[in-house]
């Protein structure tokens, strides 16, 4: 079996952010498939410039990859991550686990993990950061979180060996990685299955605007496949989709 990931998996206590700690790394040559996992992160980056509450009792990793020749590729390694936590928080916590389209993971109808995929020069490459932050022994969240974030423990009632689960989730993410690149059909066909979102009301957000729709599937190459209010039907590539109770 192809393996991206050769070296072992690097532990930091604490860091900024394992996305940020990860581009040093290549900085410094660090090889593709390094990992990087952290007990906290004080400045945790999330997606479209938000960050992410980070606090002990999570796992926050990262995963070093190559850009791939076709960047249309690239945009599969989100799902293809999304898929990867699912399986390892599954395997190693006995919970399962759901995808909001794009990559978050729900549970219980809450966020249990945000993946932000980031790329970056460095060494004279093109290189890519998968992060995932996966909210694992958190016991409460600030009451601007409660509402929407979840922790595996609160779920299960369990604690959850954190080294174990990252082990498990760089193993899933190097089998992810590699189906994903090479295009395998039961990767879309387990991303689909698990995708919460379709079937569904949603309120597709971007810049500032709110617009209702109806998704109706994932394409093949995981844009979000929605029929607007006036019987239109657009495919999603980026944004936030958010979901809605009632349908359009
Ligand atoms: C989101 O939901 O907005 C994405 C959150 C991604 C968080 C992870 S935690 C590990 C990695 N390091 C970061 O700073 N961010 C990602």
């Amino acid at each position: 079996m192809v393996k991206i990931r050769k070296a072992p998996i690097l532990f930091a206590e604490e860091t900024d952010s394992t996305n940020l700690a990860i581009r040093r790394l290549a900085e410094q040559g660090a090889a593709e498939g390094t990992v990087l996992w952290a007990a906290r992160q004080t400045a945790g980056r999330g997606r479209l410039g938000r960050s992410f509450s980070s606090p002990e009792g999570g796992l926050y990793l990262s995963m070093l990859l190559r850009q791939s020749a076709e960047p249309e590729k690239d945009l599969r390694l989100t799902p293809a991550a999304a898929v990867a936590a699912a399986r390892a928080v599954e395997r190693c916590c006995g919970l399962p686990c759901s995808v909001k389209w794009p990559n978050d993971l729900a549970a219980g109808g809450k966020k249990l993990c945000g993946i932000l995929c980031e790329s970056f020069y460095a060494q004279g490459k093109h290189w890519i950061v998968l992060g995932i932050g996966i909210n694992v022994n958190t016991l409460s969240f600030p009451p601007e979180l409660a509402e929407i974030a979840v922790s595996v423990r609160q779920l299960t009632g369990r604690e959850t060996a954190l080294p174990e689960l990252a082990e498990m989730l760089a193993g899933e993410l190097d089998a992810a990685v590699v189906s994903s690149r090479r295009d395998d059909p039961a990767l879309l066909d387990e991303y689909r299955r698990r995708c919460l979102s379709i079937g569904r009301g949603v309120l597709l957000l971007r810049e500032g605007e709110s617009r209702p729709a109806f998704a109706l599937g994932v394409n093949g190459d995981y844009s979000l496949r929605v029929r607007l209010p006036d019987g239109t039907i657009e495919d999603v590539r980026f944004g936030e989709v958010t979901l809605r109770n009632s349908e359009a």
